[in-house]
């Protein structure tokens, strides 16, 4: 069995982690959490997104927060578009890539984003030319890649289904999503082998919520399968609030402690990650939901 030696981390947290907030978190604090990203080395952060302001009011300060951060070259920002509309407000504030994220449950579907996946994809594709003739890298989101909220679980044909729609229309890159954590580890590997017949290992990612514990070890089982990219949420922020009882993503400094512990690298210093997880978790008021976090900043206390 050989592992990846470097691994790639997108940390969605400003974006997954803070959509799901019950309060508002003011535009400064998400700047904030980005600059503590770029200094602990993240190289990849998706920000924030632009959708309906009525569906997700915690991200209607997308512009605001996209002009307050003090880019770092080498550093890519990622947005969510929905939609035309998302895209076209989106490419004012220069992001590096943009997302679109469709679902392999229907009912998810029209619970999140108010359409079929077949009406979905028709919304995407002008979004997906738009983008890539504009010169801006394009990320598909797949949801309920293993389980639904409403529907359960969901087989691997679906997957199959929507990764070769999302080809179709030109998306460069796959996210194996568990938005609700319910997924294990062979579960996980169906998915994502299904995405395989459509898009090759360098183009797909996974992207674990951490509901039932399972994160770590379905992200050790795509790491077996050679996938090298994931979305983590620094402090295990994260959950959709279409997709009721789903807790944070991964944190990330779990996977970065499980990955520096494998001898792979991430180019993260994961001492400044714990402060910016700590930073987010006392702006929060609560602890943070990275195990490894916590332990490291305990000992950090006690030592
Ligand atoms: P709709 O109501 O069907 O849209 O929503 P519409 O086209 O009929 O427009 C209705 C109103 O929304 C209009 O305004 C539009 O202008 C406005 P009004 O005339 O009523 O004043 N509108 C917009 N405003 C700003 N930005 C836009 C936009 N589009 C329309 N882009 C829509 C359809 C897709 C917009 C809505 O359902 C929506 O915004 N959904 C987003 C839900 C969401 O953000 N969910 C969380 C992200 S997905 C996720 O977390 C999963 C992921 O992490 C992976 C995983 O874990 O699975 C990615
Ligand atoms: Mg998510």
């Amino acid at each position: 069995m050989s592992y990846p030696l470097q691994v790639k981390l997108v940390d969605v947290g400003p974006r997954d982690g803070l959509q799901n907030e019950k309060q508002l978190v003011p535009a400064a604090i998400k700047i904030e959490l980005v600059h503590r990203l770029q200094a602990a080395g993240l190289k990849e952060i998706e920000v924030t997104s632009f959708v309906s302001p009525k569906w997700v009011p915690q991200m209607a300060d997308n512009a605001e927060v996209m002009a307050g951060i003090a880019r770092q070259p080498g550093v890519r920002y990622s947005v969510l578009t929905p939609n035309l509309k998302g895209f076209e407000a989106a490419l004012l504030s220069k992001p590096d890539e943009i997302v679109v994220f469709g679902s392999a449950s229907e009912a998810f579907s029209q619970k999140n984003i108010n359409c079929s996946i077949a009406e979905s994809i028709e919304r995407f594709a002008p979004v997906v030319a738009a983008a890539r003739a504009a010169g801006i890298f394009v990320r598909g989101a797949m949801s309920c890649a293993v389980g639904c909220p409403y529907e359960g679980d969901i087989a691997p044909e679906r997957v199959d289904y929507l990764a070769g729609l999302m080809k179709g229309i030109g998306v460069q890159h796959v996210g194996v999503a568990d938005t609700i954590g319910v997924g294990t580890p062979l579960k996980v590997q169906r998915a994502m082998e299904a995405t395989l017949k459509h898009f090759d290992i360098n183009q797909v990612s996974g992207h674990f919520h951490d509901t039932y514990g399972q994160a770590l070890a379905n992200t050790l089982i795509c790491l077996q399968m050679g996938v090298w990219q994931f979305d983590t949420s620094v402090a295990g922020l994260g959950g959709c609030p279409y997709a009721k009882g789903a807790t944070g993503n991964v944190a990330t400094e779990d996977v970065v402690y499980l990955l520096h512990g494998m001898g792979i690298e991430t180019g993260i210093d994961l001492d400044q990650l714990i402060n910016a997880g700590q930073f987010i978790s006392d702006y929060l008021g609560r602890p943070s939901n990275s195990r490894a976090g916590k332990a490291l900043f305990n000992q950090r206390l006690t030592s």
